[in-house]
């Protein structure tokens, strides 16, 4: 990873506006989305175990996050792709397991290996022997990443409430895979 930008634990909370700066170039939200996910963020990082990584640059200027929680089987995103997760036969993955709630690296700072270091340091830091996540069921630098980290299709096509897009819920054994 460029050595100028430290990946290291970060107040997300004092952060917010930042890191949803970040997920707005990164990831596409409209002025009325931030307003909504600040309230869903904050909320998240009171849960038990929630933890937050950044990576800032040395003027200290955040241009990347991640945060996630060990998965809470009665929180909203585990109850949404839960029946998903049963048809598959593999709802016990909701079970034990550090969920990445979100992951957003700056444009600019894009293919340095910024998010690479995010996940894998977040995950190497949960006592959980594995992790899920979800992301926009279409072939993308996100799920290419998660790939190569040995995150597999769990379900396909799950749709959220209020999502447009059909999401991949995927998921790893931990610690991730590394690279040759
Ligand atoms: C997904 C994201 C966080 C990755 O961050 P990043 O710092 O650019 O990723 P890295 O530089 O660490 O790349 C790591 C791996 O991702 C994959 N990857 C990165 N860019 C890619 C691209 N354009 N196409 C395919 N795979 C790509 C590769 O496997 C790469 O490994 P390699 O460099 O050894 O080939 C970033 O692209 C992003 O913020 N995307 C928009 C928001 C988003 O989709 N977030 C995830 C929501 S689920």
């Amino acid at each position: 990873m460029e050595h100028d930008v430290e990946v290291a634990p970060v107040n997300l909370a004092a952060r917010v506006d930042d890191a949803l700066a970040v997920q707005a170039l990164a990831f596409g939200l409209t002025e009325d989305e931030i307003g909504i996910r600040r309230h869903i963020v904050l909320r998240h990082l009171l849960c038990p175990g929630a933890h937050a990584l950044g990576a800032t640059t040395p003027e200290g200027r955040l241009v990347g996050f991640v945060y996630g929680m060990p998965n809470d089987r009665t929180h909203w995103w585990s109850t949404v792709v839960e029946p998903y997760l049963r048809g598959n036969g593999c709802d016990d993955w909701l079970d034990d397991s550090f969920v990445i709630t979100e992951l957003h690296v700056h444009p600019a700072y894009q293919g340095r290996g910024i998010g690479r270091s995010l996940i894998t340091t977040i995950t190497d830091g949960a006592s959980q022997p594995r992790s899920i996540l979800s992301a926009i069921d279409v072939e993308s630098p996100a799920r290419g990443l998660y790939r190569a980290l040995g995150y597999e299709d769990l379900a396909r096509q799950v749709l959220f409430p209020s999502a447009p897009k059909p999401y991949a819920v995927m998921g790893a054994p931990l610690p991730l895979m590394r690279g040759a």
